[in-house]
Order: C-alpha cells, then structure tokens, then sequence
C-alpha cells in the first residue's frame, strides 16, 4: 500500500486526545474505513493492529496516573507484537502511526498509550498467539471540540506537545548541503508523539540517505525508545514522500534502527 498524501497533511492536525464526546458515535462508514486500514496497512510481518469498536472504559478506568485519564472514548485500537522479531518495536511504531493518522484524517482523535493503562484487562478482549505482546492501545472517537482545563492541566498547558528544537536531532551533512527531501523528512519526523514527550531520536543525514537511531539506548518507562522512532520513521518517509522522491528502509542493530536511502 503506497502511503497515502493526507497521512502527511495529518501530521500537523495530530495531537494527542484524552477527552472524547459521548454524543458523537463514529459513523459507521468511518468503522468499516477504520477496519479497512488495519486489515491493509501491514507494511512489515510481525505487527498488526487490531480496530475494536467498542467503548475502552475498563482498559483506562482507575489508571494510577492523572496523565493518561481517558474519558468517553467509543472505540479503540490494539497495537498488538511478536516478540520473537527483534525489529519488531520500530515495525510497530511505523505500522501503529499509519493508522493513528488515518484516523487523524477522518477528523477523529487518538492518543498512543503504552504506560499507564491496565493491559490485562484489555488483554482479555483480543486473541493473541503464544508470542505475541499487547505493546499500546489508543483511544479513538470524537474528540471534545473544546480542549477543557483538565485535558490542559494533563498535557502540562501545552508542553508536552512542544518539540525539541531541529538542531538538537540531526547530526551529519551540515544543512546548508541539505537537498530539499532532507529538510520535509526530519522536520515531519520532528512532529512525532513519543512516549512521555522524550523525543528520543537522531537523525543521521548523508547525500542519499537518512539513518535513524537512538540517542540513549534502553527502556524508560517499560517503554521501548524503537517503538518512538519507528513513529518518526513513517513521518520521516511521509516527508520524502511528499517531496515526490521515493526511497527504501533498511533496519539495522542498536542504536541504529533505520536507514532510508533514496531511489
Ligand atoms: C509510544 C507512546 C506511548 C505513550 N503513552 C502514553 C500514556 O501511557 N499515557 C498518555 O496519556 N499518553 C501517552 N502518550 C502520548 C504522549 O504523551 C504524547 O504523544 C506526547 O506528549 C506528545 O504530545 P502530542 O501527541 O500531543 O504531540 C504516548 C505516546 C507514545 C508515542
């Protein structure tokens, strides 16, 4: 499946959302479209995500952090891993964000969750094969259009949707030599949700390819930093993409993840 243009547009309307309208059902054209995606979007094996239109109110009730309160939501997704494929955290955060912006797309909101939701209890919804994992879940519906002060007060008034300047990430070919594509790429990729906002990424630029890799290795959180650059990997090549320039992904070892050369 070639990646759709309005991901890319999506990319600046995405935020995350933790209060949904209960007044507001998806319409039943957007939860066959939403079915649709899972089903289509699984660009790499050992990754899959699974649409649930079914309210998640027990996967996020008495979550023991303020932070991850979610509230109302109609449905969700199940960002669902095998753990006997030693890429899989990066397929999963590529694979994951395509259908996050998809639904961003059809006007509705989401919000990765991978820390603090009670996964047994949503473990017990779904079927998964002895190695499979539950690696997040994501709320999904109709946000409320106001962004009340409690839903403020969770993203720290904005600062948990603010981004590390550019300069901080990108290392390699100065930007003065960058070619146009480099530039779309990595500021795309910039826009990338993390877990807790770390933003733990780097970006290698040489003449035809951009490297991704971590910048400290290892969990935080119980959370895998991979599962973060595999986001900014589809934003990255949603960038290039739009740039009219076509590439290829290599996965690579620690710290590397990935390595994007062009056509
Ligand atoms: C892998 C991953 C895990 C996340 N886990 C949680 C979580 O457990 N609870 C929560 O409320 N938000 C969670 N988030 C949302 C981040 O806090 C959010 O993406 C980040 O602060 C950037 O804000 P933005 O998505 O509005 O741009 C997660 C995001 C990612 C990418």
């Amino acid at each position: 499946m070639l990646l759709p243009r309005k991901w890319y547009s999506a990319i600046n309307v995405r935020r995350s959302r933790r209060r949904y309208d209960k007044s507001k059902p998806i319409e039943p054209v957007k939860v066959e479209k939403l079915h649709t995606v899972c089903a289509d979007f699984r660009p790499f094996s050992g990754v899959r995500v699974e649409f649930f239109p079914e309210p998640p109110d027990d996967i996020f009730a008495n979550a023991f952090w303020f932070y991850s309160m979610i509230k109302n939501a109609p449905a969700f997704f199940a960002f669902i891993g095998d753990t006997s494929d030693d890429h899989m955290q990066e397929k999963m955060g590529y694979t994951g964000e395509g259908i996050i912006l998809e639904a961003t797309a059809l006007g509705l909101g989401t919000c990765w969750v991978a820390l603090s939701y009670r996964s047994k209890s949503a473990m017990s919804m779904m079927k998964l094969s002895a190695t499979e994992k539950l690696i997040a879940v994501s709320p999904v519906g109709y946000a409320t259009d106001v962004i009340t002060f409690e839903e403020k007060a969770i993203t720290g008034f904005g600062a948990n949707h603010k981004r590390n300047p550019l300069s901080t990430m990108v290392s390699g070919l100065e930007q003065a030599q960058w070619p146009p594509w480099v530039r779309y790429a990595v500021e795309a990729a910039r826009l990338s949700p993390s877990a807790i906002n770390r933003q733990p990424w780097n970006f290698r630029i040489e003449k035809d390819s951009i490297t991704v890799s971590v910048k400290s290795p290892g969990m935080e959180f119980n959370v895998s930093k991979r599962l973060d650059c595999g986001i900014a990997m589809l934003h990255l090549e949603l960038g290039v993409v739009n740039q009219g320039v076509q590439g290829e992904w290599e996965l690579l070892k620690q710290p590397d993840v990935a390595r994007f050369t062009i056509k």
